[in-house]
């Protein structure tokens, strides 16, 4: 089975990215084909700024390396290095009603707030949808916020192959239910949006700051506690298996626990489960020509693909002559 998905270089990322969706990407190599990609044309709808997203797409793909993700097992590429998605997505807007695209909540979400939209954000959906079938693929794992994307990327394959045949893959969404939002500092979801993040790969002064500014209750240190609202607990226990959560879970019920004490323990928690993908990570942006390099073999095998799918569409559109 194909697993297909596409990660925007956005900068910094935190416990929720890492536990909410790049472990998860990771494991799939061990059983499936994955096909996994840095979306650098999706970014341009939000940083036009050239450098920084030139650095953003570098550290994303060292992020990913560092983290376990394995060039030689699964397809690893950056968008832009092949440019025939460009290609199908323009195809594909003949077969995208505009209606579809106008009741798209990313899009609307944007213009109730009063940002001026412009034609990259609004046909941003046809993008995506050219990502997953240029790749025939037959799982696509996304977060929540882009189930409505996947039902346009269905709608559009659909329609494609009711006119010219079956050409494309129906791709299926896989949303998981079963990862948790990881809770910030604050209790809300972990996001760069609420500044309420634990960061990986950060130096242990910045990391134990951020650790100790999680909110917690007033419950007196003599006082039993409940691990279920405390938001330490729930942090922590990502990085406990079933007995070590139930060890915890035992010391809040017992009075005596302080707070600042759980706070440092997860702090080395964090340090120490990091701490080798941190210094893999630096290693490989010491050596950006060797990103570069991984990156162009992971581009090569992507268009093989590309341009297998893309034969097929030149033909049934009457695009060669
Ligand atoms: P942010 O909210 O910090 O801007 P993004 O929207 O860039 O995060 O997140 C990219 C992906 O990381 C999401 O689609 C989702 O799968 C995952 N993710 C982000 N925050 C969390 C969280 N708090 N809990 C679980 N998963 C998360
Ligand atoms: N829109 C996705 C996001 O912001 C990124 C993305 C682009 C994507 N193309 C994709 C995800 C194709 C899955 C498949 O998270």
């Amino acid at each position: 089975m194909r697993v297909l998905s596409g990660i925007q270089p956005s900068g910094s990322l935190h416990l929720g990215n890492f536990f909410g969706m790049m472990k998860k990407m990771i494991d799939y190599q061990q059983q499936e084909e994955l096909f996994c990609f840095i979306a650098n044309y999706h970014a341009m709808t939000s940083l036009l700024d050239g450098k920084t997203l030139a650095k953003g797409t570098l550290e994303a793909a060292a992020n990913f390396l560092a983290l376990g993700l394995d060039p030689e097992k699964s397809v690893f590429w950056v968008q832009s290095d092949v440019p025939e998605v460009q290609e199908l997505a323009w195809i594909l807007s003949n077969f995208t009603p505009m209606g579809l695209l106008e009741r798209c909540h990313s899009y609307k979400d944007k213009v109730a707030q009063g940002i001026s939209p412009n034609h990259g954000l609004f046909a941003y959906p046809v993008l995506m949808t050219a990502d997953i079938l240029l790749f025939q693929s037959d799982r696509v794992p996304v977060g929540k916020d882009q189930k409505q994307h996947l039902e346009v990327a269905r709608d559009i394959a659909i329609k494609y192959n009711n006119h010219y045949g079956e050409v494309f893959t129906v791709p299926e969404p896989e949303i998981d239910n079963d990862v948790a939002t990881v809770p910030g500092l604050d209790g809300r979801k972990m996001s760069k949006s609420y500044g309420n993040t634990i960061d990986l790969f950060l130096d242990e002064k910045p990391l134990r700051k951020q650790i100790m500014r999680i909110v917690t209750d007033p419950t007196p240190v003599e006082e039993a506690k409940d691990p279920d609202s405390c938001n330490i607990f729930q942090i922590y226990r990502l990085f406990l298996n079933e007995t070590g959560t139930a060890e915890l879970r035992k010391r809040y019920q017992t009075p005596g626990l302080r707070y600042g004490d759980v706070k440092q323990e997860l702090f080395e928690t964090v340090r120490d489960f990091f701490a080798p993908y941190t210094e893999r990570r630096k290693e490989l942006l010491a050596d950006p020509d060797g990103l570069r390099k991984t990156l162009a073999r992971g581009a090569e095998k992507a268009r093989y693909v590309a341009n297998k799918t893309m034969r097929k569409v030149r033909q049934k559109g009457g695009l060669t002559y």
